[in-house]
């Protein structure tokens, strides 16, 4: 009989309930609390995981409680919203998104981990992966956007930062993949709102970056808040047991999130927390965090036959497994600072340089008119606007064990990097509020200034969960504030601090040039200021279409065409009559310092089989003066299949960097199978038949080269 099974069978019903129990150790509050004693809870064996705590002594104290008081000294987890950085922090992932860089979103994540491991963490609550194709939801901030292939690689990436090549190494923690699944289609984009959506489109979209985490061996699942279809996803047995333990094989953890179970009574769907835990346990979750209803609700769901003993052992085999994967058996106090390992400053040195990396690469240049990058030898710069010097707002939503005061602001870093100009400031307006009067006095700075930065946007609460915005403008009277500088008649740039892509068509047609620069950090003014000054050549792409107005929404590239697609000269075709059927914004969009261009697009092969791989190549050249890097999209089109297919399906991504005048070839080789879809029995089905491969700089269907393949059953 192994470790566990030995366990397993010592331990009371309550010792088993207590390793299914997550509880708060109050470092961070993120959803109702429940205060509690902690340590008595984990002395008797009634608690098995903890969350919201960090820092070496206060885990080490509460490690030892659970090692040496408890009856049989199982370990605990700590678990923490590690989303993008812990105490450094690193671009919102909807902003890290933009650098479209597997590479760079590995290393993030493996820093992160490595941070929250030297204060005791074992299990992060990243990453997130819902797609997003709503900005009025505010959990947009914390994912990879609107494509299932990008949140797949993003899925990808992720997990192999956070987890390593060994769960018990130091520095690896467990990764979660959340919100499992279809969170980001929320009714009206209002957070814990149902999301209805068909089964198809959980296959195509919802359901591809979990299967991502999953084959990369993400170690746990989170389901989401919300009820899917009228099931809440807590108690989707179809897709927990179903799909995830059963079609996906998935051996590891589900973690409920925050209270959800006890949220199954708000639902409608049990009478009692006895009813609750039972469909919960049933449908697969093997963690409540922080409901308790599973303490307080599985001895009667056992007692009336709800639940059995084997699925009780089953779900607490799955968490001691995880536990021992993590090297905790072995040594529980192995996630610590201390002197063992890489000093704490020397490491923190060499991560808020990645922290810059990943800052850099994560601004999107929206528009330029030439203003950008700005002329060396500027006289005088006005900074004007809230979020100009606004220290505490940087790192964004899920920054909880951040030094605040640690990041640069965008007014520091811009003071940074141009010692030799003149840089006066004035907030102008604030982030949110009536007060206008300060605005004249913004003005009178700008008065001299060879150009006016106007640093606008939300605030870090006005993402992230519980944040949702029926309005994407500008909080406050900083719209007022912005076309009362763009009065003055001089150069302005626009610099976009936000969770989410703001509908201003206003602001865009009149800023000299516009930046999206979501929420960057510990590093954001130093990024910031590389990128304004050209030091660095923005990289950044969007991983979201941006919408012209909130009526627009969803909205996103990879529509189906409709039978009536738009068409300008026929009115019967879909379209609105008062607002554009275009984004603001393509997804893919960002613009660069050099200046790129594609050519010779072409296939190595005019038929194909299913079973072979796809041979593409495209010429790139950069026809600009300096060094940049482009990234190149590749889509696809089944044009006629059994089911109405998407426009446009993003299969492949690549970067590029060239030298001014540089010219270089780009192969994009990928496996014909992948152009398999649901089909209209819902099971993976590929048709043969004619494809379009399209390439460019965005979905922007105007600038695509595209070329027709035809790919055959069998060659
Ligand atoms: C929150 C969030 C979830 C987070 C959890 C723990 O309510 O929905 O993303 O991981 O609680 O903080």
């Amino acid at each position: 009989m192994d470790q566990i099974a030995k366990l397993i069978a010592a331990m009371t019903l309550e010792e088993k309930i207590g390793q299914l129990t997550m509880a708060s150790g109050g470092y961070a509050v993120t959803g109702p609390e429940v205060s509690a004693d902690i340590s008595a809870d984990v002395r008797a064996g009634r608690v098995g995981a903890l969350l919201n705590l960090w820092g070496a002594e206060a885990v080490r104290a509460i490690q030892r409680t659970a090692v040496a008081d408890s009856r049989l000294g199982i370990p605990l987890l700590i678990g923490l919203d590690v989303l993008h950085g812990h105490r450094t922090i690193f671009p919102i992932p909807l902003g890290e998104a933009c650098a479209f860089d597997p590479e760079l979103w590995t290393a993030t994540a493996g820093a992160a981990a490595a941070e929250a491991a030297r204060d005791g963490v074992s299990m992060v609550f990243a990453p997130m992966l819902d797609v997003a194709r709503d900005p009025r939801w505010g959990r947009i901030s914390e994912g990879a956007g609107e494509d299932p292939y990008v949140a797949g690689e993003f899925a990808k990436a992720k997990v192999r930062g956070f987890q390593g090549e060994d769960l018990a190494l130091p520095d690896a923690v467990a990764a979660t993949a959340k919100h499992f699944c279809a969170y980001g289609a929320a009714l009206a984009g209002r957070d814990y709102a149902s999301a209805d959506v068909s089964e198809r489109t959980l296959r195509e979209v919802y359901l591809p970056p979990f299967a991502a985490a999953l084959g990369a061996g993400c170690a746990a699942v989170m389901p989401a808040f919300m009820d899917l279809s009228g099931v809440p996803m807590t108690a989707h047995h179809a897709l927990l047991r179903g799909w995830l333990r059963g079609e996906q094989r998935f051996e590891g953890v589900i973690v409920s999130d925050y209270n959800a179970i006890a949220e199954l009574l708000r639902h409608g769907v049990a009478a009692n927390l006895c009813e609750a835990a039972a469909l919960a346990l049933a449908a697969g979750v093997d963690i409540d965090m922080m409901s308790d209803g599973f303490r307080k609700g599985l001895p009667q769901a056992l007692a009336e036959g709800r639940v059995s003993v084997e699925d009780i052992n089953a779900s607490v085999r799955r968490v001691l497994t995880l536990k021992q994967r993590l090297g905790l058996f072995d040594d529980a106090f192995r996630r610590k600072g201390g002197d063992d390992r890489e000093p704490a400053e020397a490491a923190r040195e060499s991560v808020r340089e990645l922290a810059l990396t990943a800052a850099q690469r994560s601004i999107v240049v929206l528009t330029n008119d030439g203003v950008l990058p700005l002329p060396a030898g500027l006289g005088k710069i006005a900074v004007i606007g809230p979020l100009a010097d606004a220290r505490r707002e940087m790192d964004g939503p899920w920054a909880m064990a951040a030094d605040r005061d640690d990041c640069v602001t965008i007014l520091e870093g811009l003071k940074g990097a141009l010692p030799g100009t003149e840089i006066v400031f004035a907030e102008g307006v604030a982030i949110d509020g009536e007060e206008e009067s300060r605005i004249a006095a913004a003005l009178e700075i700008c008065r001299g200034a060879d150009i006016v930065l106007l640093c606008l946007g939300e605030a870090a609460a006005m993402s992230g969960e519980a944040a949702s915005r029926a309005c994407l403008g500008l909080p406050g009277r900083q719209e007022a504030l912005a076309r009362a500088a763009f009065s003055l008649g001089k150069p302005v740039v626009a610099l976009l601090s936000s969770g989410r892509p703001l509908t201003l068509p206003w602001l865009f047609e009149r800023a000299s040039a516009a930046v999206a620069t979501w929420f960057l950090g510990t590093e954001v003014g130093n990024a910031i200021a590389d990128v304004l000054t050209g030091r660095f050549n923005p990289v950044g792409r969007l991983p979201v279409t941006w919408p012209r107005a909130v009526g627009q929404i969803p909205i996103f590239y990879a529509a189906r065409p409709s039978g009536r697609p738009f068409d300008p000269i026929d009115p019967y075709t879909s379209k609105y009559l008062d607002c554009s059927v275009e984004p603001q914004f393509y997804f893919g969009h960002g613009l660069s310092y050099s200046r790129f261009a594609l050519s010779n697009f072409a296939a190595l092969q005019q038929r194909v089989g299913i079973g072979d791989v796809i041979r593409l190549s495209v010429d790139v050249v950069n026809e600009g003066s300096i060094e940049g890097e482009a990234t190149v999209f590749l889509f696809a089109r089944d044009i006629v299949a059994s089911v109405a297919r998407p426009v446009l399906e993003l299969k492949r991504f690549a970067k590029i960097a060239l030298g001014a005048g540089e010219r270089d070839v780009l192969d994009f080789d990928f496996p014909a199978a992948e152009l398999s879809f649901p089909g209209l029995d819902l099971q993976p089905c590929f048709e043969p038949g004619a494809f379009e491969f399209s390439v460019g700089f965005s979905a922007n269907p105007k600038a695509l080269m595209t070329l027709r393949l035809e790919v055959v059953a069998g060659i």
